[in-house]
Protein backbone atom coordinates (compact mmCIF):
# COMPACT_ATOMS: atom_id res chain seq x y z
CA UNK A 1 0.00 0.00 0.00
CA UNK A 2 1.19 3.40 -0.58
CA UNK A 3 0.58 6.44 1.17
CA UNK A 4 0.19 9.88 -0.71
CA UNK A 5 -0.16 12.56 1.59
CA UNK A 6 -2.05 15.09 -0.33
CA UNK A 7 -1.28 19.16 -0.15
CA UNK A 8 -4.24 20.54 1.39
CA UNK A 9 -6.08 17.55 3.89
CA UNK A 10 -5.89 13.58 3.38
CA UNK A 11 -4.19 11.34 1.89
CA UNK A 12 -4.45 9.14 -1.38
CA UNK A 13 -3.74 5.20 -0.67
CA UNK A 14 -2.82 3.55 -4.01
CA UNK A 15 -1.68 -0.28 -5.07
CA UNK A 16 -4.43 -1.40 -2.29
CA UNK A 17 -7.81 -3.24 -3.09
CA UNK A 18 -10.65 -2.37 -0.52
CA UNK A 19 -12.14 -5.80 -1.36
CA UNK A 20 -9.49 -7.62 0.33
CA UNK A 21 -8.06 -5.94 3.54
CA UNK A 22 -5.36 -7.92 5.88
CA UNK A 23 -5.35 -7.24 9.42
CA UNK A 24 -2.32 -5.04 9.08
CA UNK A 25 -3.60 -3.30 5.97
CA UNK A 26 -6.87 -2.04 8.43
CA UNK A 27 -4.96 -0.71 11.31
CA UNK A 28 -2.56 1.19 9.01
CA UNK A 29 -5.72 2.99 7.60
CA UNK A 30 -7.11 3.37 10.50
CA UNK A 31 -4.05 5.24 11.97
CA UNK A 32 -4.46 7.11 8.55
CA UNK A 33 -7.76 7.88 9.07
CA UNK A 34 -7.42 9.36 12.62
CA UNK A 35 -4.13 11.81 11.90
CA UNK A 36 -5.52 12.78 8.39
CA UNK A 37 -9.64 12.75 8.59
CA UNK A 38 -9.31 12.00 4.75
CA UNK A 39 -8.48 8.99 2.56
CA UNK A 40 -9.00 8.99 -1.22
CA UNK A 41 -8.83 5.53 -3.29
CA UNK A 42 -9.01 4.55 -6.79
CA UNK A 43 -9.50 1.98 -9.34
CA UNK A 44 -11.71 0.08 -7.01
CA UNK A 45 -14.37 -1.99 -7.72
CA UNK A 46 -16.39 -2.41 -5.03
CA UNK A 47 -20.08 -3.37 -4.67
CA UNK A 48 -22.81 -2.64 -2.96
CA UNK A 49 -21.54 -5.56 -0.04
CA UNK A 50 -18.10 -5.25 -0.44
CA UNK A 51 -18.99 -1.12 0.44
CA UNK A 52 -21.10 -1.84 3.43
CA UNK A 53 -18.25 -4.34 4.10
CA UNK A 54 -15.29 -1.75 4.49
CA UNK A 55 -17.69 0.50 6.93
CA UNK A 56 -18.01 -2.33 9.05
CA UNK A 57 -13.86 -2.11 9.49
CA UNK A 58 -14.76 1.34 11.70
CA UNK A 59 -17.82 1.31 12.96
CA UNK A 60 -21.78 0.57 13.00
CA UNK A 61 -23.34 1.65 10.03
CA UNK A 62 -25.67 4.46 10.44
CA UNK A 63 -28.94 4.17 8.15
CA UNK A 64 -29.78 7.84 6.89
CA UNK A 65 -32.96 9.07 7.82
CA UNK A 66 -33.47 11.84 5.36
CA UNK A 67 -31.71 10.91 1.81
CA UNK A 68 -33.57 8.06 -0.09
CA UNK A 69 -32.12 5.05 0.08
CA UNK A 70 -30.50 1.94 -2.48
CA UNK A 71 -34.07 0.19 -3.00
CA UNK A 72 -32.19 -3.23 -2.29
CA UNK A 73 -29.35 -2.44 0.87
CA UNK A 74 -31.72 0.21 3.12
CA UNK A 75 -28.03 1.50 4.68
CA UNK A 76 -27.14 2.90 0.99
CA UNK A 77 -27.90 6.63 1.03
CA UNK A 78 -28.04 8.06 -2.33
CA UNK A 79 -26.49 11.25 -3.05
CA UNK A 80 -28.38 11.98 -6.75
CA UNK A 81 -28.77 14.78 -8.78
CA UNK A 82 -31.26 14.13 -11.74
CA UNK A 83 -30.98 15.82 -15.00
CA UNK A 84 -33.64 17.70 -14.23
CA UNK A 85 -32.93 18.55 -10.47
CA UNK A 86 -31.29 22.13 -10.19
CA UNK A 87 -29.38 22.29 -6.43
CA UNK A 88 -27.69 19.23 -5.20
CA UNK A 89 -27.03 17.53 -2.13
CA UNK A 90 -24.09 18.82 -0.09
CA UNK A 91 -23.42 22.27 -2.29
CA UNK A 92 -22.07 24.72 0.28
CA UNK A 93 -19.47 24.24 3.31
CA UNK A 94 -20.39 21.32 5.57
CA UNK A 95 -20.09 18.46 7.82
CA UNK A 96 -22.22 15.56 8.16
CA UNK A 97 -24.60 15.09 10.82
CA UNK A 98 -23.72 17.79 13.49
CA UNK A 99 -27.28 17.80 13.96
CA UNK A 100 -27.07 14.75 15.92
CA UNK A 101 -26.11 14.43 19.59
CA UNK A 102 -23.88 11.59 18.91
CA UNK A 103 -22.63 12.95 15.08
CA UNK A 104 -21.67 10.21 13.34
CA UNK A 105 -17.88 9.03 12.48
CA UNK A 106 -17.73 9.86 8.86
CA UNK A 107 -18.73 8.81 5.64
CA UNK A 108 -17.53 6.50 3.07
CA UNK A 109 -18.85 7.73 -0.59
CA UNK A 110 -18.29 5.80 -3.92
CA UNK A 111 -18.65 7.23 -7.03
CA UNK A 112 -21.16 5.13 -9.23
CA UNK A 113 -22.22 7.51 -12.40
CA UNK A 114 -20.19 10.85 -12.97
CA UNK A 115 -21.05 13.74 -15.00
CA UNK A 116 -18.78 14.38 -18.29
CA UNK A 117 -16.82 16.87 -16.68
CA UNK A 118 -17.55 18.83 -13.20
CA UNK A 119 -18.78 17.53 -9.98
CA UNK A 120 -15.95 17.11 -7.85
CA UNK A 121 -15.55 17.96 -3.99
CA UNK A 122 -13.53 20.29 -2.18
CA UNK A 123 -12.87 19.20 1.29
CA UNK A 124 -10.73 21.21 3.86
CA UNK A 125 -9.28 19.97 7.43
CA UNK A 126 -10.52 21.45 10.85
CA UNK A 127 -7.06 20.41 12.57
CA UNK A 128 -5.65 22.94 10.76
CA UNK A 129 -8.24 25.37 10.53
CA UNK A 130 -8.11 25.24 14.84
CA UNK A 131 -3.83 25.25 14.56
CA UNK A 132 -4.12 28.32 12.06
CA UNK A 133 -5.55 30.73 14.47
CA UNK A 134 -4.00 33.37 17.31
CA UNK A 135 -3.81 31.69 20.73
CA UNK A 136 -5.85 34.53 21.42
CA UNK A 137 -8.79 33.40 19.54
CA UNK A 138 -8.36 29.89 20.56
CA UNK A 139 -8.34 30.19 24.02
CA UNK A 140 -11.92 31.80 23.78
CA UNK A 141 -13.18 29.00 21.31
CA UNK A 142 -11.65 26.58 23.49
CA UNK A 143 -14.84 27.72 26.27
CA UNK A 144 -17.97 27.95 23.75
CA UNK A 145 -20.13 26.08 22.61
CA UNK A 146 -22.68 26.14 19.95
CA UNK A 147 -25.88 25.14 18.93
CA UNK A 148 -26.56 23.03 15.41
CA UNK A 149 -29.75 21.81 13.27
CA UNK A 150 -30.83 20.14 10.90
CA UNK A 151 -34.32 21.84 10.62
CA UNK A 152 -33.57 24.39 8.28
CA UNK A 153 -31.54 21.82 5.66
CA UNK A 154 -33.92 18.65 5.90
CA UNK A 155 -37.47 19.85 7.60
CA UNK A 156 -40.38 20.43 6.04
CA UNK A 157 -40.00 24.42 5.15
CA UNK A 158 -36.52 23.73 4.17
CA UNK A 159 -35.65 25.20 0.07
CA UNK A 160 -35.06 21.52 -0.52
CA UNK A 161 -38.78 20.65 0.49
CA UNK A 162 -40.44 23.64 -1.25
CA UNK A 163 -40.05 22.22 -5.32
CA UNK A 164 -41.34 18.65 -5.80
CA UNK A 165 -38.47 17.87 -8.37
CA UNK A 166 -35.61 18.44 -5.47
CA UNK A 167 -37.57 17.36 -2.37
CA UNK A 168 -37.95 14.19 -4.17
CA UNK A 169 -34.21 12.13 -3.09
CA UNK A 170 -35.04 13.30 0.37
CA UNK A 171 -37.50 11.48 2.79
CA UNK A 172 -39.31 12.20 6.32
CA UNK A 173 -38.75 15.82 6.50
CA UNK A 174 -40.74 15.86 9.94
CA UNK A 175 -38.07 13.55 11.56
CA UNK A 176 -35.81 16.93 10.82
CA UNK A 177 -38.31 19.03 12.38
CA UNK A 178 -38.58 17.07 15.47
CA UNK A 179 -34.99 16.48 16.37
CA UNK A 180 -34.12 18.35 19.66
CA UNK A 181 -31.15 20.92 18.15
CA UNK A 182 -27.83 19.29 19.98
CA UNK A 183 -24.88 21.72 21.56
CA UNK A 184 -21.62 20.18 21.43
CA UNK A 185 -18.25 21.87 22.21
CA UNK A 186 -17.33 24.66 19.47
CA UNK A 187 -13.41 22.85 20.05
CA UNK A 188 -13.53 19.39 20.03
CA UNK A 189 -11.20 16.95 21.68
CA UNK A 190 -11.08 14.11 18.43
CA UNK A 191 -12.50 11.01 19.34
CA UNK A 192 -10.13 9.24 17.25
CA UNK A 193 -6.39 10.93 17.18
CA UNK A 194 -7.35 13.11 20.29
CA UNK A 195 -6.12 16.15 18.68
CA UNK A 196 -8.22 19.74 18.94
CA UNK A 197 -10.47 20.45 15.93
CA UNK A 198 -12.91 22.83 15.50
CA UNK A 199 -16.14 22.02 15.23
CA UNK A 200 -18.85 24.62 14.03
CA UNK A 201 -19.86 24.21 10.03
CA UNK A 202 -22.11 26.98 7.78
CA UNK A 203 -24.39 23.69 6.85
CA UNK A 204 -25.78 23.23 10.03
CA UNK A 205 -24.75 25.67 13.06
CA UNK A 206 -27.30 27.95 14.20
CA UNK A 207 -25.36 30.08 16.70
CA UNK A 208 -23.21 30.15 20.19
CA UNK A 209 -24.50 29.25 23.20
CA UNK A 210 -25.89 31.95 25.01
CA UNK A 211 -25.37 33.89 22.08
CA UNK A 212 -28.09 35.33 19.67
CA UNK A 213 -27.74 34.19 15.75
CA UNK A 214 -26.84 37.92 15.14
CA UNK A 215 -24.03 38.24 18.19
CA UNK A 216 -22.86 35.01 16.46
CA UNK A 217 -22.60 35.85 13.34
CA UNK A 218 -19.19 37.64 12.80
CA UNK A 219 -17.06 35.66 14.65
CA UNK A 220 -18.96 32.19 12.84
CA UNK A 221 -18.12 34.33 9.27
CA UNK A 222 -14.62 35.14 10.42
CA UNK A 223 -14.03 31.32 11.09
CA UNK A 224 -15.87 29.85 8.10
CA UNK A 225 -13.59 32.67 6.04
CA UNK A 226 -10.52 30.97 7.23
CA UNK A 227 -11.47 27.81 7.12
CA UNK A 228 -10.98 27.85 3.26
CA UNK A 229 -8.72 29.84 2.72
CA UNK A 230 -7.67 28.78 -1.18
CA UNK A 231 -4.31 27.23 -0.26
CA UNK A 232 -6.13 24.65 2.22
CA UNK A 233 -9.02 23.24 0.15
CA UNK A 234 -8.07 19.71 -1.52
CA UNK A 235 -9.68 19.16 -4.63
CA UNK A 236 -11.53 15.67 -5.24
CA UNK A 237 -11.78 15.31 -9.13
CA UNK A 238 -13.75 11.78 -9.15
CA UNK A 239 -13.26 9.13 -12.07
CA UNK A 240 -14.98 6.02 -11.92
CA UNK A 241 -13.59 3.94 -9.13
CA UNK A 242 -12.97 6.85 -6.91
CA UNK A 243 -13.75 6.01 -3.38
CA UNK A 244 -13.32 8.92 -0.07
CA UNK A 245 -13.80 7.90 3.20
CA UNK A 246 -13.94 11.64 4.97
CA UNK A 247 -14.19 11.67 9.09
CA UNK A 248 -16.71 14.55 10.19
CA UNK A 249 -15.16 15.43 12.89
CA UNK A 250 -12.22 16.70 11.47
CA UNK A 251 -12.99 17.81 7.68
CA UNK A 252 -15.80 19.66 5.83
CA UNK A 253 -16.76 19.19 2.63
CA UNK A 254 -18.39 20.60 -0.36
CA UNK A 255 -20.28 18.85 -3.08
CA UNK A 256 -19.70 21.48 -6.85
CA UNK A 257 -22.55 21.40 -8.28
CA UNK A 258 -21.45 22.30 -11.72
CA UNK A 259 -22.78 19.86 -14.09
CA UNK A 260 -26.43 20.91 -15.00
CA UNK A 261 -28.78 18.73 -16.84
CA UNK A 262 -26.12 15.69 -16.35
CA UNK A 263 -26.69 12.85 -13.80
CA UNK A 264 -24.60 12.25 -11.07
CA UNK A 265 -25.00 9.26 -8.35
CA UNK A 266 -23.16 8.44 -5.55
CA UNK A 267 -23.98 5.89 -2.73
CA UNK A 268 -23.21 6.41 1.00
CA UNK A 269 -22.29 4.45 4.08
CA UNK A 270 -22.42 6.82 6.80
CA UNK A 271 -20.68 5.36 10.22
CA UNK A 272 -22.27 5.98 13.75
CA UNK A 273 -19.79 8.11 16.43
CA UNK A 274 -19.86 8.87 19.98
CA UNK A 275 -20.79 12.12 21.98
CA UNK A 276 -18.21 14.77 21.46
CA UNK A 277 -16.39 16.66 24.51
CA UNK A 278 -14.61 19.79 24.68
CA UNK A 279 -10.70 19.88 24.13
C1 LIG B 1 -22.20 14.83 0.75
O1 LIG B 1 -22.26 15.97 1.21
O2 LIG B 1 -22.29 13.83 1.43
C2 LIG B 1 -22.03 14.67 -0.74
C3 LIG B 1 -20.64 14.82 -1.22
C4 LIG B 1 -20.57 14.65 -2.70
O3 LIG B 1 -21.58 14.28 -3.32
O4 LIG B 1 -19.50 14.83 -3.28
Amino acid sequence: MQLNPLAGVGVEVTDLDLRCLSTHQTQRLQQQFAEHGLLIFRDQALSELDHLALAKHWGEVNTNRFFQAHPEYPDIALVGKEPDQVTNIGGGWHTDHSYDEEPALGSILVARELPQQGGDTWFVSMYRAFEGLSKGLQSLLLDLRAVHSAKHVFGKSSSYMQAKVEAARLRKPELADALEDPIHPVVIRHPLSKKPSLYVNPGFTLRFEGWTEAESKPLLDYLYEHAVQSEKVQRLSWKPGTVAFWDNRATWHYALNDYQGERRMMHRVTINGSKLTAY
